[in-house]
């Protein structure tokens, strides 16, 4: 019998979509992107994931933003455990229309990632704040000169001193690569063409090279990567190239022979799916839309 073309596309995007949240110590990590317009639900799913995640007893790290998204999981006052920078002085404030409070939440404080991974919980999301600004600390740096292989010509933009709120995932992705336990981790970066911009100068270029260094060393160490942007072309391209699975949600500008599906992107959370060259259709279910927002308040 033949599959119709449509129960083809979901069969395989089945296939893709239950090997990427399968984890194998014969496999390894994986890597994911998700891609899509505002609102297409790539948020919802880094999120859906990841409790997926902690409920198989994995290791869940999470990018919070000042605008907090954890809180659109169910229970996160219970499940998500926060972590921020030492010399920060954050408030949380919840907002609903007029109405407005000041929120006591626990974090736990870190100076470098090192001090993050000490304090990471299984069982606990655990959502990282970035600090207001950030500088490696010299052992990252001493790492960056030594992969980079830097001439003295080479080093004509290199900048120890530049500061940078995302550096810390770039030097999270050296950490958690060089962890002494190989259970299962999950990296989980919202947004992350703030993180590896493809248009980068100065130091922010080291970066995404360091970065993908060890970006290709997260397979090897049982660490699954799942990012989010709008665009492909926004993401440091090597870091891009690598990545072995891509979701592609509605607005998201697609390689031409996917856009014939596009049609049946029209509602958030809907996507295809693709693995090399394989492709397929896939759905993830949202949580409750919560209308209170909860910000971070730094004071500087
Ligand atoms: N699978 C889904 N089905 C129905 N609605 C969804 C789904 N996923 C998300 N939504 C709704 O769409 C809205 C946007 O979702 P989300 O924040 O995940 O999008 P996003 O792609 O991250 O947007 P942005 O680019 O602005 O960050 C939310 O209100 C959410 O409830
Ligand atoms: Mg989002």
């Amino acid at each position: 019998m033949r599959l119709s073309a449509l129960a083809f596309m979901t069969e395989v995007g089945a296939e893709i979509f239950t090997k990427l949240l399968k984890s194998d110590y014969v496999v390894g990590g994986k890597s994911a992107l998700f891609i899509g317009g505002q609102g297409s639900g790539k948020t919802s799913i880094l999120w859906k994931f990841a409790v997926t995640k902690l409920s198989q007893g994995e290791l869940v790290i999470v990018r919070e933003r000042d605008i907090i998204q954890t809180h659109r999981i169910p229970g996160w006052e219970e499940k998500v455990k926060f972590f921020a920078y030492k010399k920060d002085k954050l408030r949380f404030v919840r907002t609903y229309g007029t109405m407005e409070e000041e929120l006591n939440i626990k974090t736990t404080k870190y100076i470098t990632t090192r001090d993050i991974l000490k304090h990471l919980e299984v069982g606990k999301i655990n959502a990282i704040i970035e600090p207001t600004t950030y500088k490696f600390p010299s052992w990252a740096i001493k790492d960056m000169r030594r992969r980079l292989e830097m001439e003295e010509r080479d080093r004509e933009n290199f900048d120890p001193n530049n500061r940078k709120s995302a550096y810390i995932w770039a030097e999270m992705l050296y950490t958690i690569t060089h962890r002494h336990n190989t259970i299962f981790a999950n990296l989980f970066l919202d947004e992350l063409h703030e993180v590896f911009p493809q248009k980068a100068i100065g130091m922010q270029w080291y970066v995404n090279q360091w970065a993908t260094f060890n970006f290709a060393d997260l397979r090897k160490m049982n660490v699954n990567f799942f990012g989010a942007t709008h665009n492909l072309g926004d993401i440091y391209y090597e870091m891009a190239r690598r990545t072995n699975i891509i979701g592609y949600l509605r607005g998201a500008k697609m390689p031409p022979r996917l856009s014939r599906y596009e049609v049946y992107l029209r509602k958030p959370g809907k996507m295809i799916l693709t693995e090399g060259g394989a492709y397929g259709l896939a759905y993830v279910q949202p949580f409750r839309t919560e209308k209170e927002k909860i910000l971070i308040e730094r004071k500087f």
